[in-house]
């Protein structure tokens, strides 16, 4: 059937893609739609792992009768309780009543919480093992790579790793399956998109399940989003292992809040400084138009940061205040920061950037400018300046 596919041994795909819903957790755009990836053991016994979204459960159900053509499912194992993945768990049991369905102590909390689900459950332990006849599946315990309850399958047999949300990105698949059949390229800014929004907060655990990782031999990666990486494994490994430990690439982010443009323009100085001074990747994001997704994507990919803002009742500047909640919730750490602000009558924005700062422990790289009502050149002289020092501390040459 489309759609499904061979992924190794007795492995295969039989995920889906939602190109239908606005955003994701209700919170995050999908420009470019995202896939609830499902996969099927049929061996000597059947394990299916994860389901999918409940909205395409009609689907889901053919494509897995069209590998196990009347053969029923033996197993049903849980590595993720988040609805996108567990919303067709009570369906699937009422279809396959035999079937047991194989999780942790924390998963099966959740199953009887969302869906009353309750009988033939089978509990693993970190290390435990299930043998399906070729595949051998290990279970390896990795609890907040996004949920309490996550864990990972490893099938010793073919060295496939089934890797819940980790090393998953935003994007339906258009037909290639596995990364070495597709054109990879669109994958890897909505892979920063995804990890910056979803995993963000769990940096540590992240860290924590990849040194437990190290220790197997990984030839394919099935994430529950995303491709099916093979060729491309060692990158996105890499990527994950890089925004885990907050280590941003060589670029600055501008993030600023304008109401009548007066703002708008220091933050032009300060990039116009920047690229003055040699700092080739810089992302300018105008918070009351562009997408959040996006610029937590950029902000978690990029090691300098420049937010700046109007004082709007003396606060910052609402969308402003927004992405720095988000960024502090996330933990971001790492950052080479400065920061700018305006006020018409009592200044504000920039005592709170400073504030932030401090409790988040970056590295303020400049003076701040603050400026009262209109442009002027002593602004624009300390908007270069905070551009001029940014691209030095980004060249590891600071005064
Ligand atoms: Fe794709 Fe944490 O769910």
């Amino acid at each position: 059937m489309y759609g499904t596919k061979n992924i190794s041994g007795h492995i295969h795909y039989v995920g889906v893609n939602d190109r239908s819903k606005a955003k994701f957790e209700n919170l995050w755009t999908l420009p470019n739609g995202v896939s609830y990836n499902s996969y099927l053991i049929a061996d000597e016994k059947v394990a299916l792992l994860d389901t999918v979204d409940i909205c395409y459960v009609e689907q889901f159900m053919r494509k897995i009768d069209s590998v196990l053509q009347g053969r029923s499912i033996d197993y049903l194992i849980v590595n993720h309780m988040e609805p996108d993945h567990s919303s067709s768990i009570r369906i699937l049991q009422q279809r396959y009543p035999e079937m047991k369905i194989v999780g942790n102590q924390r998963t099966f909390g959740m199953l009887q919480g969302f869906y009353g689900v309750i009988d033939n459950l089978y509990e693993v332990k970190d290390g435990d093992m299930l043998d399906l006849g070729y595949h051998k599946l290990q279970f390896v315990m990795t609890p907040m790579v996004h949920w309490p309850e996550v864990m990972m399958s490893y099938d010793t047999t073919d060295k496939v790793l089934f890797s819940a949300d980790a090393f998953g990105c935003f994007g339906a698949l258009h037909g290639a399956i596995i990364d070495r059949d597709m054109e990879i390229e669109r994958y890897w800014s909505e892979m920063y998109r995804y990890y910056a929004n979803i995993v963000g907060k769990y940096g540590s655990p992240v860290q924590k399940a990849l040194q437990k990782l190290a220790d197997y031999e990984i030839r394919t990666i099935c994430s529950l989003h995303g491709p099916v990486w093979s060729e491309h494994l060692a990158k996105a490994v890499d990527l994950y292992d890089r925004m885990s430990r907050y280590e941003g690439e060589e670029g600055v982010v501008i993030a600023y809040g304008t109401m009548y443009g007066n703002t708008e323009e220091m933050a032009e100085a300060i990039a116009s400084s920047l690229a003055n001074h040699g700092v080739k990747r810089i992302i300018m994001h105008n918070l009351a138009k562009s997408d959040i997704s996006e610029v937590l994507g950029d902000v978690f990919r990029y090691k300098g940061l420049i937010v700046g803002c109007p004082t709007y009742s003396n606060e910052l500047f609402p969308e402003v205040k927004s992405l720095m909640d988000k960024i502090q919730t996330r933990e971001l750490k790492n950052r080479y920061f400065a920061y700018f602000g305006s006020f018409a009558w009592a200044s504000a924005s920039v005592k709170h950037l400073s504030a932030i700062a401090e409790k988040m422990n970056w590295e303020v790289v400049a003076d701040p400018a603050d400026m009262k009502q209109g442009y002027s050149q002593p602004i624009e002289d300390l908007c270069s300046e905070i551009g001029r020092q940014m691209a030095l501390r980004l060249a590891d040459k600071a005064e």
